[in-house]
């Protein structure tokens, strides 16, 4: 790869998200040679401070955040030596002015909006008025609004003073490698393009359970709940990479243009399949590997009377040729009881069965994408027992393509470093893009305006389990479970 200078203003670098993730995936990007050597770095946030006090904080935070065996005290030198700080108020245009004098004029800018989405318009505003818009790529992080009518403002807010074909919106899921895969697998391999359809698949399940709870963002987090924090972005962009057509090529807007109809497709849930086609959930007091844990309404700063969901799982269908009739079941949920993030892609069984008939329901071929832990590829295919003893005996097992041993010496960047590097190139085919967010919202909206109307609250699910029952129910309806659950 062949990488350009740039310089990158870090709006609200000193908050979580910076440190965390971040600064140490821009210290990946220079360890593995992939930030030209005049590439600069501004931390911009309204904390006191100077060079000094933020450099002793990037080293605590590289320290913390990047593997041991992955810090190299001379890289860490040198990554922070490229980094400044500028104390400042964004919304105060007098805080900008030297702004400039850190930017080396001719080269591209990577104003990078780790804040709130309510100063996105400030923040653009001013970059104007410094007159840096022409050569500069804006990145937004989630949330983009908890509406279709607020994302639709912070759009039009940034849209003022940028084009869309500068705005890179975040989904750091479309960064993790075995979802980039999963382009690769669907459209290099004939074997599954020709049977990527409602003639040989019977349905798809998307999961995306993490253990842990709410960390502390009870403020946000209550506002939001799972359904605009997960599904609205991860869990569809997962549903549109696998649901999509073949691009007519890998450029952003063909890849983005089939993201766009699969979301235009989505049947709408309306209140009369609330019974149906979603549960929602909320954790009680449980245990996650062995130690208890609070409920949600047991969190700190919680408001007891919560009813936000912490949990969603649904059945959704996409109204098209290639998808009527095969459900997707999407579920998420926080406090589950493993961190698992995976696509199951259940095929038809094959139209005359020649086996012993008590065999029948194990013998469907699945293909499992997992995105973590352990990311990798596997299909599930009978084969016969071996043994003399076992006649024609049939098991069900794995053909496997592990990332971590089928490419040993690699390590698994991380969706940051990902991303990073693609803004800094200048390619957004892993961006959303304006209408897909708000083709999202649109859906989601929908959904929780359905869940307005019915007023239930959620229902309970110890933590560490793998939701509410009626969610195993919503499946098990369809003669179908959640594969893998424990
Ligand atoms: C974020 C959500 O977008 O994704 C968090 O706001 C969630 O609530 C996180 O925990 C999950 O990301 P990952 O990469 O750990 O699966």
């Amino acid at each position: 790869i062949r990488v350009e200078p740039c310089s990158l203003a870090l709006f609200g670098a000193l908050g979580d998200l910076a440190l965390r993730k971040l600064f140490p995936a821009l210290y990946q990007l220079d360890r593995a040679g992939l930030l030209h050597l005049d590439t600069r770095l501004v931390a911009l946030a309204r904390d006191e401070g100077d060079d000094a006090a933020l450099h002793k904080q990037l080293r605590a935070s590289l320290k913390r955040f990047v593997a041991a065996d992955e810090q190299d005290p001379a890289v860490i030198d040198r990554f922070i030596s490229r980094c400044c700080y500028l104390r400042m108020d964004f919304r105060k245009r007098e805080d900008y002015q030297a702004l400039p004098d850190l930017l080396p004029a001719g080269i591209p800018l990577v104003a990078y909006f780790a804040t709130p989405a309510s100063v996105y318009g400030d923040i653009c505003r001013e970059l104007a008025h410094l007159q840096l818009i022409d050569n500069t790529r804006v990145v937004l992080e989630k949330p983009i609004g908890h509406s279709l009518e607020s994302s639709r403002e912070v759009n039009e807010a940034v849209a003022q003073y940028f084009p869309e074909n500068a705005i890179y919106r975040i989904d750091h899921y479309l960064g993790k490698e075995t979802v980039q895969n999963l382009i690769a697998l669907r459209f290099a391999n004939s074997l599954f393009e020709n049977q990527w359809n409602s003639r040989y698949i019977s349905h798809v399940e998307i999961t995306v359970a993490e253990k842990v709870g709410i960390e502390g963002r009870w403020g946000y987090f209550d506002q939001a709940g799972q359904l605009r924090d997960m599904v609205q972005n991860h869990l569809l962009q997962l549903l549109c990479l696998t649901a999509m057509e073949p691009p007519s090529d890998l450029s952003a807007d063909s890849i983005r243009d089939e993201k766009v109809k699969v979301l235009k497709a989505l049947a709408p849930i309306t209140p009369d399949l609330l019974g149906t086609h979603v549960v929602r959930g909320q954790y009680a007091a449980g245990s996650i590997d062995g130690q208890p844990v609070p409920g949600y309404l047991e969190e700190d700063n919680a408001n007891q009377q919560s009813n936000t969901e912490t949990f969603v799982s649904l059945r959704c269908e996409i109204r098209n040729w290639r998808w009527s009739g095969v459900p997707f079941y999407l579920r998420t949920g926080k406090r589950m009881q493993q961190k698992l993030s995976q696509i199951v892609i259940h095929f038809k069984e094959s139209s005359h069965y020649i086996f012993a008939e008590e065999q029948r329901d194990q013998v469907s071929n699945k293909l499992i994408i997992r995105l973590q832990p352990d990311e990798g590829i596997s299909l599930q295919v009978m084969t016969k027992e071996q043994g003399l003893d076992k006649g024609m005996h049939l098991r069900s097992g794995p053909l496997q393509l592990s990332f971590s041993d089928a490419f040993s010496a690699k390590r698994i960047p991380d969706a940051y470093e990902r991303l990073l590097l693609e803004v800094m190139q200048g390619n957004q085919y892993l961006f959303v893009r304006k209408d897909e967010v708000e083709a999202a919202w649109r859906w989601c909206d929908q959904l929780l305006a359905s869940w307005r109307q019915d007023g239930s609250a959620p229902k309970k699910y110890p933590a560490g389990s793998w939701g509410p029952v009626a969610s195993i129910a919503m499946i098990t309806r369809d003669g179908r479970s959640w594969y893998g659950d424990l």
